[in-house]
């Protein structure tokens, strides 16, 4: 697909029926029909960053905020193992209050007693050697959007950090041997369809191993409160440009598609293009402060068993290692 071609399907507001298609048999051809499930866990939502859009940005004081203890984070990890699912997301805001020695601990002692775990965190920007100390001490995926892949948007959303450093980190990640995640939001006030379609390109470049594609969607307690959602058809045939460009990456359906569409919506992208839905394992004292974004939607596993129902496919808890590693299995 070239340049144009990702313009054309982006605009094409008639039949994005045969782009869903499409999508759908690359996902299928690829990584089965399996709907993979992750175990999410959001520990802290501290954040030092000033993101305008998020609900966890420092400035917004009215937040409930937690840390999470390291024994209460490997807790967790083990309640998603002993519900046989072999995907630990370990996400929070950037809280660089949990040092390396912090997370590395954490890590070690998850894989020590479950070395088939596949073990992902997402915990924002971090110097490389604290990425390299993690991936040494057993975590095997880093998730870290880029948001936007136009620049001007990305420091004016990110007040103090620039598009360079992190595609920077994204590269030292992948250099350090990660799986990489990467991924955008639509409907940033500004962003032009020109403006995803570059998104779209740097996926294409990238190749990343797992690519999150979510709607933005408004926070009461930031400056981006008022700012409206974007349609749901364009947030699908997004994702499902993503699957075209980069056919084997694991795609969830995201929280905040659920959020913008319902789980309908979610069972919609994992009939365009997504493979992958993330359950939330997060203890329930904690599940309502993580507020990125308002009306959060939350799916645990009976909701994804019965989202997948929706869909006529299979659940998988197995671990599916991205294309690099061992092969997708398909079922
Ligand atoms: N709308 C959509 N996505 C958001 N995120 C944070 N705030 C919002 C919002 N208001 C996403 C960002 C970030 C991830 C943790 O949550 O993409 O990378």
């Amino acid at each position: 697909m070239t340049k144009l071609d990702i313009y054309n399907a982006l605009l094409a507001g008639d039949s994005p029926e045969e782009l869903f298609c499409r999508a759908d048999a690359e996902r299928k051809n690829a990584c089965g029909d399996s709907v993979v499930i992750r175990g999410l866990v959001e520990f802290s939502s501290h954040c030092v960053r000033r993101c305008q859009y998020c609900g966890l940005r420092r400035d917004n004081l009215q937040l409930d905020r937690y840390r999470m203890s390291l024994t209460e984070m490997i807790a967790a990890a083990q309640r998603i193992l002993e519900a046989g699912v072999r995907t630990v997301i370990f996400q929070s805001g950037d809280d660089l209050t949990f040092t390396r020695e912090d997370i590395s601990l954490v890590l070690r002692a998850i894989k020590k007693r479950m070395p088939e775990a596949a073990l992902t965190l997402s915990l924002g920007e971090r110097p490389p050697e604290d990425y390299q100390a993690f991936f040494d001490n057993g975590a095997d995926r880093y998730l870290l959007k880029f948001e936007t892949a136009n620049p001007s948007l990305y420091e004016k959303l990110h007040p103090g950090q620039s598009l360079k450093k992190r595609v920077e980190l994204l590269e030292d990640l992948r250099r350090i041997g990660y799986q990489v995640g990467t991924g955008n939001i639509i409907g940033l006030p500004g962003q032009t369809v020109a403006d995803i379609a570059r998104d779209l390109e740097y996926l294409k470049e990238f190749q990343p191993e797992m690519i999150a594609v979510g709607p933005f969607v408004p926070q009461q307690q930031t400056p981006l409160a008022g700012h409206p959602m974007p349609g749901p058809e364009l947030v699908l045939k997004v994702l499902a440009l993503a699957r075209i460009l980069v056919p084997a990456a694991h795609i969830p359906a995201t929280t905040a598609l659920a959020t913008l569409g319902g789980h309908e919506l979610q069972a919609r992208a994992l009939q365009g293009g997504a493979n992958v839905l993330m359950v939330n394992f997060s203890p329930s004292a904690y599940k309502g402060l993580y507020r990125l974004y308002d009306h959060k939607a939350c799916v645990d596993l009976e909701k994804a068993k019965e989202i997948a129902a929706l869909v006529k496919r299979p659940l998988s808890l197995a671990r599916h290692d991205a294309p690099d590693g061992i092969a997708c299995p398909s079922s």
